[in-house]
């Protein structure tokens, strides 16, 4: 692998420093970046009671879409602090309006804060990041309320990526939340190039 290649995927995995400062408006910039994050907020059509988890969030698009769609309150989990200042910015009116919390810590080992329960969980290119994902999607399926729904969106990112790439990504997904003792519901895509995918569970 070229050392930029992996520089990149460094990046994208934990943002730090100056470049994790470029990375993270890049993020919140790029127009499949925010398109796919509006994309499954509206999908997930979230309720004014609905407390909602995201792991991974990243510059803070999702976030902010679902302050905005209404609900009660947003919980977000994410390791980088580069991240975890810039999503603050971007959502600061919720904050200090107590309808969002953000909180540094790995989906590895979320904290007592984010024990739940949530009624919507969602994670946006993320889960391909952590190490064991069946056993992070358990651990997010004991913090779902009864009735919660999870949500996990993957637009492939390798290089060469297409429709194929996005469809397999969708079927590992699956395959790793039964592992992880969830209910498949269904799976949406988002004709972006390469498709973004959303596969939806419940407990
Ligand atoms: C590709 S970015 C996607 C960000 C955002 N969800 C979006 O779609 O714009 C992946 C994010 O997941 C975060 N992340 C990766 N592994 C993580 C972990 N173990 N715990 C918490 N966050 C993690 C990274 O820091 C990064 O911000």
């Amino acid at each position: 692998m070229r050392a930029l290649d992996r520089d990149v995927i460094g990046q994208a995995h934990r943002p730090r420093g100056a470049a994790g400062r470029v990375t993270a408006w890049e993020m919140a910039l790029r127009p499949s970046n925010r398109q796919r994050n509006h994309w499954v907020v509206e999908l997930l059509g979230v309720r004014p009671a609905d407390r909602v988890l995201e792991v991974g969030f990243g510059p803070g698009v999702a976030i902010a879409a679902l302050a905005r769609a209404g609900a009660a309150h947003v919980c977000g989990v994410e390791h980088s602090e580069v991240m975890l200042r810039h999503a603050a910015k971007r959502n600061a009116a919720a904050i200090r309006a107590g309808r969002v919390t953000l909180v540094r810590a790995s989906a590895v080992q979320l904290p007592a804060a984010v024990d739940g329960p949530f009624d919507v969980i969602l994670a946006v290119n993320a889960l391909g990041f952590w190490p064991a994902p069946a056993e992070r999607l358990a651990d997010l399926g004991r913090r779902l309320a009864d009735g919660g729904r999870i949500a996990i969106v993957s637009q492939p990112r390798c290089p060469g990526a297409t429709a194929s790439t996005s469809r397999q990504a969708a079927a590992e997904i699956e395959k790793q939340m039964v592992e992880a003792g969830l209910t498949p519901v269904g799976t949406e895509t988002l004709p972006l190039d390469p498709p973004a995918v959303c596969v939806l569970a419940t407990r």
